[in-house]
């Protein structure tokens, strides 16, 4: 039977942010003119981060961080595939990819806020980076650009040969639900809710992030000096 496991805004957050992170680093690796669209689609990643960082508290049940912040015996005994769990309990990010996803959020998170304080003394800088010192935004740079982005391709890159894995080894397809929401599972499984109400709340979170990512955009000038 279908369960629901992904709850629409859940789903949409998730598209949006493949694509906010892919235009991210295409305009970074381009420069010049395009750094203006690096800029807006690190704002919408702000509006995004903090979606889902609420999402992850009044969200659906998957979407929960407490639904998938597992601790070390968790994840060993998932690792060596003696998971207590009965299967129709077993819905939602799984132990070890519980960690790829926290990581994904916490390393976007770190690479956005470094952003806005980064500069290369050239010809571009983040919104905040005339509110700290020149050594202190040499610091966020050094991380953005040397260490954040690297760390992204890398988390990225595991994360989509993970989801190939368990479609070509395991015959488990995580596209599919990524993108209906639904899943196939045995009865009694609990489903997330997903009502248009949960929506109108998703939605509130959304605008209360794309109000923060105003704000933080007047608080300094970006691109050229
Ligand atoms: C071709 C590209 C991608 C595919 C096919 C894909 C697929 C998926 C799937 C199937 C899941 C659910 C995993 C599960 O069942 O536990 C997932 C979760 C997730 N993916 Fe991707 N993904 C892609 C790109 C990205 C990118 C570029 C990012 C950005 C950093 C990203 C970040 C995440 C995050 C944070 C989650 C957890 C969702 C949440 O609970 O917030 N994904 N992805």
């Amino acid at each position: 039977m279908k369960v629901r496991v992904w709850d629409l805004p859940l789903r949409l957050f998730h598209w949006a942010l493949a694509v906010c992170v892919t235009v991210s680093v295409v305009t970074g690796l381009i420069g010049g003119n395009a750094m203006q669209y690096h800029y807006w689609s690190g704002y919408c990643l702000i509006a995004l981060l903090v979606f889902r960082l609420g999402w992850g508290v009044v969200g659906s049940r998957h979407a929960r961080f407490a639904s998938f912040v597992y601790g070390p015996r968790a994840i060993a005994r998932y690792v060596r595939g003696d998971d207590p769990r009965p299967p129709h309990l077993r819905l939602g990010h799984n132990p070890l990819g519980s960690l790829s996803v926290i990581a994904l959020l916490l390393v976007v998170t770190l690479q956005v806020v470094s952003g806005l304080f980064a500069n290369d003394e050239i010809f571009n800088q983040g919104p905040l980076a005339s509110t700290v010192s020149s050594r202190t935004s040499a610091l966020f740079t050094f991380y953005h650009t040397t260490i954040g982005q690297p760390l992204i391709y890398v988390l990225v890159g595991l994360h989509v040969a993970a989801i190939a894995f368990y479609a070509v080894v395991k015959h488990q397809n995580l596209v599919r639900p990524m993108l209906t929401g639904d899943i196939d599972t045995v009865a009694g499984a609990p489903a997330a809710r997903d009502t248009w109400g949960l929506r109108l709340l998703a939605l509130l979170l959304l605008a209360a992030g794309g109000v923060l990512a105003w704000w933080i955009s007047t608080l300094g000038s970006v691109g050229s000096y």
